[in-house]
């Protein structure tokens, strides 16, 4: 079913990279006629190789300033700087320069940037991958000893807000205490409600999750809670809980399930949000955001106070963004089995835009894919994804698709239970839904863009159609 009320998570976003017109043999030398030009272009080649020799690199190969640094820039940069994701940033030279031949291997195998869609399926705004010809371009630099060039030719430096992956945020919210995590054992889902303090109504354009202890989150949800709402009604404000911890069985059972709107989720190697001009996520005055962490303990003892870095839009947008789900959390999969299929319809109940998927599966995570089944039966694929639990990222849409109320979608998902998956805790378990990571979980995560004053509640409302 398409399903709007299960608790769960939802949608990051990779950010800077816009997808460059693929241009697979822009960078390459033409290919020279015969003839005169030919021996043109060898004498320049000859003068070139000459004046090379003297300083001792290759002739014509790329170089760090001019060449290779503006792709780390676009591409790398936003994972490997200080303070970010990755282990080894690439900022200076000197820090790029011993990494030169991991580099060129993780780009030759396409393993970096991390993006897992199925390239022949669907064009994303966010796919952050190098064309043939960057690639070639940080190959050839990197077989000529990578030179550093002149720093002359360096692309002046990106402007990054300090802490942040989004622009200096107007409003960042903290969860007010941190939470203990113990060295060892499963953490129950954790919670803490958290006042805006907002006066008015906000659009949120952008927003970003930041753990303060990364490697102990597995994934966070920030849900809106309106004032009316009677979610966690009796629940603490402002102090961290957990189901087993409320005394209200209205509030327990809330702290499993919500059809509260979500802001954003966090899970591995995803990044900031950042929707599209006209279109925004709504927080009324008086809200109160909801975090909900899953952690996971790694043998250290540590705390967490996870933060939300939100910049709001400058004028009302046109259009508000919703995060819907295509959920089926009624499967078993066999031990041992290494393709299981599982899959989950819905029909949209209102016209929308669809803007992105997010699908999120746990350690058994094979593949999933989002499509459209037409009326004729004919199914139209939105998007394959080799799955990958370590990341979970985003797949927006270069071009946001307008659907139809009726507008059947399908999501299917394949799991290895198999000893064969590194990853799978048990082989020999019989899987099913749950919370913690030995557990499984089936989610296709959407966002629509639908009109500005239509909540989540209003767009489940189904018309009689004409
Ligand atoms: C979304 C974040 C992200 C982006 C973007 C990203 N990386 Fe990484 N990269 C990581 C993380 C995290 C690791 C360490 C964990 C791992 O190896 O998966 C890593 C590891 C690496 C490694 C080491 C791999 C190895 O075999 O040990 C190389 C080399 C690398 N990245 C190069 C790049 C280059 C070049 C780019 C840009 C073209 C890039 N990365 C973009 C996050 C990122």
């Amino acid at each position: 079913m398409l399903d709007w009320h299960r608790f769960a998570l939802m949608i990051p976003m990779r950010l800077t990279n816009r997808r460059k017109a693929c241009r697979p043999d822009a960078g390459r030398l033409p290919l020279a006629p015969f003839g005169r030009a030919a021996v043109a272009l060898l004498t320049t080649f000859w003068l070139f190789a000459q004046s090379a020799a003297a300083t001792g690199r290759k002739p014509g190969a790329p170089t760090f300033y001019k060449d290779v640094l503006p792709i780390l820039q676009q591409h790398c940069q936003g994972c490997h700087r200080p303070g970010e994701i990755a282990p080894m940033p690439f900022v200076t030279y000197r820090q790029t320069r011993p990494w030169a031949n991991a580099i060129r291997n993780a780009l030759s195998q396409r393993k970096m940037p991390p993006w897992f869609a199925d390239p022949r399926i669907g064009h994303f705004s966010n796919d952050p991958s190098l064309t043939s010809a960057q690639i070639q371009t940080v190959s050839s630099w990197v077989k000529a000893n990578a030179p550093a060039g002149s720093p002359q030719d360096a692309p002046s430096p990106p402007r990054w807000a300090k802490g942040w992956n989004i622009p200096r945020p107007d409003r960042v919210v903290r969860m007010p205490r941190p939470v203990s995590l113990p060295a060892k054992g499963d953490v129950e889902y954790t919670y803490e409600i958290v006042p805006t303090g907002f006066t008015q109504d906000r659009w949120v354009q952008m927003c970003e999750i930041r753990p303060s202890s990364r490697a102990h989150v597995h994934h966070a949800v920030v849900y809106i809670r309106p004032p009316q709402s009677k979610w966690l009604q009796q629940a603490p404000i402002g102090s961290p809980f957990t189901e087993s911890s409320l005394k209200d069985p209205h509030d327990r059972r809330d702290a499993l399930w919500t059809d509260s709107d979500i802001l954003l989720v966090y899970a591995p190697g995803s990044s900031p949000d950042h929707w599209g001009s006209g279109m925004a996520k709504f927080v009324p005055a008086g809200s109160d955001l909801v975090f909900q962490m899953h952690y996971i303990t790694n043998g250290h003892p540590a705390t967490d106070q996870t933060r939300i870095g939100l910049v709001f839009a400058k004028t009302p947008p046109a259009q508000r963004v919703l995060t819907l789900q295509l959920t089926n959390d009624r499967f078993v999969i066999p031990p041992g089995v290494d393709n299981f299929r599982v899959e989950v319809h819905g029909t949209l109940p209102n016209n929308a835009t669809l803007l992105s998927f997010f699908p999120h599966l746990h350690l058994r995570g094979k593949r999933f894919e989002y499509n459209i089944i037409h009326r004729n039966g004919r199914v139209e694929p939105l998007l394959r994804v080799n799955y990958n639990f370590y990341w979970q990222l985003s797949y927006r849409l270069a071009k946001p698709r307008f659907l139809k109320a009726g507008t059947e979608l399908q999501a299917i998902a394949w799991y290895d239970n198999s000893r064969n998956n590194p990853h799978n805790p048990d082989p020999d378990a019989a899987v099913t839904w749950g919370d913690q990571t030995y557990d499984e979980m089936m989610v296709g995560f959407f966002d629509v863009a639908v009109a500005a004053n239509v909540d989540k509640y209003q767009f489940f409302v189904r018309r009689p159609r004409k």
